[in-house]
């Protein structure tokens, strides 16, 4: 099996298929209107903390887990604890977690699909003010042949893509539509910092307000961290396991990491000056692309293509994020049952698209059916979000720190990052051995509500 098994044709193909996964809705839908609801600035400045104290140290171990054994999370747990059935299971919960995550965010990359198309229709033309936006969001994404047609068309691609395979599909997919998704995004920046009145956006982002800072901001600065980096459920082990042993994890953890952030941090600059130009609120929520950038797009010359260009552009995003978490189940199933990829790849993605009905539903028709007072929607993003990702950050800290242990795991992680030794090496440790597992234990009580 190990000498069939695939691996990246470049060490840039690797990191830019990993930043691929990183990047996605959490960056460009997300992270924006977690700014505009929590002080700008201030937000961003926490963000930055979670991301070095706990994102980097433990993308590293994870893609360690990955590439030492080679295998899906549930083999690689199951090698590296010589068959312990906690650690199994620890595996076990990362690929059922990608299932769910699958299912409704795939809903969400249907919707910025469908953008496209209402784009190129000319559906936003005539539309004046936010209000009129969000009822247009809401009339389509209340209707369920809209919603489920594109849930299941990006399904469809997510599935062509892995079916193609690791080089052929996610390797080449991501070199050509990662660097695609940063020069459109340099465009759209440049493009609103150049509006009259976007002065103000950019210095909202720019002057962090620490009086708008609570417990429960770091709290949320330190949740989106970990869904940005496709951090807790084994999507970056599962493509550390197809990285060559000469390869630099540190490096290529570094890079993703920055890349995923600074991405981020672009969107928000590509947002909020086109927001601020508009004359609009910052604090939409979750709304906030949907409602106002069709609007916003508008005001700008050429926002016809302007409008077309990003939706294309946020579908990509969400498509290389769709691609890794199937990547995690396909390869669990391939490598667990000795089963053909391709077939695998389209009877899960066909077993997705169905899992993820209920959670498409929950926006046309099913909004009044609730499980413990959330939509399907809500509750599966709450309990694969806010439960089973900080749940798998923890396991995956406490496994290399205490189980596997530094000691022994330090040596694979040296392989092809020599220097990386001495003190470097003693910081990793203290951050994966306490830090890390302190802090999203934090996470973990605060999205159960205990704190
Ligand atoms: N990180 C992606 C985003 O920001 C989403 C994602 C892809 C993800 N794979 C994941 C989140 C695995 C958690 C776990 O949109």
């Amino acid at each position: 099996m190990d000498g069939k098994r695939e691996q990246w044709g470049s060490r840039i193909g690797f990191i830019l298929a990993a930043a691929g996964s990183a990047v996605g809705l959490g960056n460009i839908w997300k992270f924006p209107y977690l700014v505009g609801e929590n002080g700008g600035a201030a937000f961003i400045v926490l963000y930055l903390i979670c991301v070095i104290l706990v994102g980097l140290p433990v993308v590293i171990a994870e893609i360690l887990i990955g590439r030492t054994v080679q295998k899906n999370p549930v083999g690689s747990f199951r090698e590296l604890s010589k068959g312990n059935p906690f650690w199994i299971a620890v595996g076990g919960l990362g690929v059922f977690t990608g299932f769910l995550i699958l299912s409704y965010y795939n809903v969400i990359a249907g919707w910025s699909l469908g953008y496209v198309i209402e784009s190129i229709k000319g559906s936003f033309h005539k539309l004046e003010n936010p209000e009129a936006a969000g009822q247009l969001f809401e009339s389509l994404s209340s209707k369920p042949q809209w919603t489920l047609m594109f849930h299941g068309l990006f399904m469809i691609m997510t599935v062509i893509i892995i079916y193609a395979g690791v080089t052929k599909g996610i390797e080449r997919a991501s070199k050509i539509m990662m660097p695609a998704l940063l020069g459109l995004i340099i465009v759209l920046v440049i493009r609103g910092i150049m509006l009259k009145g976007a002065g103000d956006g950019v210095r909202y982002l720019l002057k962090a307000d620490f009086s708008a800072i609570t417990g429960k901001t770091f709290m949320l600065a330190l949740g989106q961290a970990f869904f940005s980096l496709s951090l807790g459920m084994g999507a970056l082990l599962t493509y550390g396991s197809y990285m060559s042993k000469k390869e630099n994890i540190v490096y290529s953890a570094v890079n993703i990491v920055a890349l995923d952030t600074f991405i981020a941090i672009l969107a928000g600059f590509m947002i909020f000056p086109a927001v601020f130009a508009m004359g609009l609120e910052p604090a939409q929520g979750p709304s906030l692309i949907f409602n106002i950038l069709p609007i916003v797009f508008n005001s700008i010359p050429g926002g016809y293509v302007f409008r077309i260009i990003f939706f294309i552009l946020l579908s990509m995003a969400a498509l290389t994020s769709t691609i890794s978490l199937l990547e995690v189940i396909t390869t669990f199933v391939v490598d667990e049952f000795h089963l053909k990829r391709k077939t695998v790849a389209i009877v899960l993605g066909g077993f997705v698209f169905l899992l993820g009905i209920p959670s498409a539903m929950s926006f046309c028709g099913w909004e009044n059916f609730t499980i413990f007072g959330r939509t399907c929607f809500n509750f599966v993003d709450f309990i694969s979000a806010n439960i089973f990702l900080p749940l798998g950050g923890i396991f995956i800290a406490l496994f290399v720190g205490w189980f596997w242990g530094i000691r022994k795991a330090l040596p694979h992680l040296q392989q092809g990052a020599a220097s990386f030794s001495g003190f470097l090496a003693l910081l990793w440790s203290i951050l994966i051995r306490f830090v890390a597992p302190i802090l999203i234990l934090l996470i973990f009580l605060s999205g159960l509500g205990i704190i």
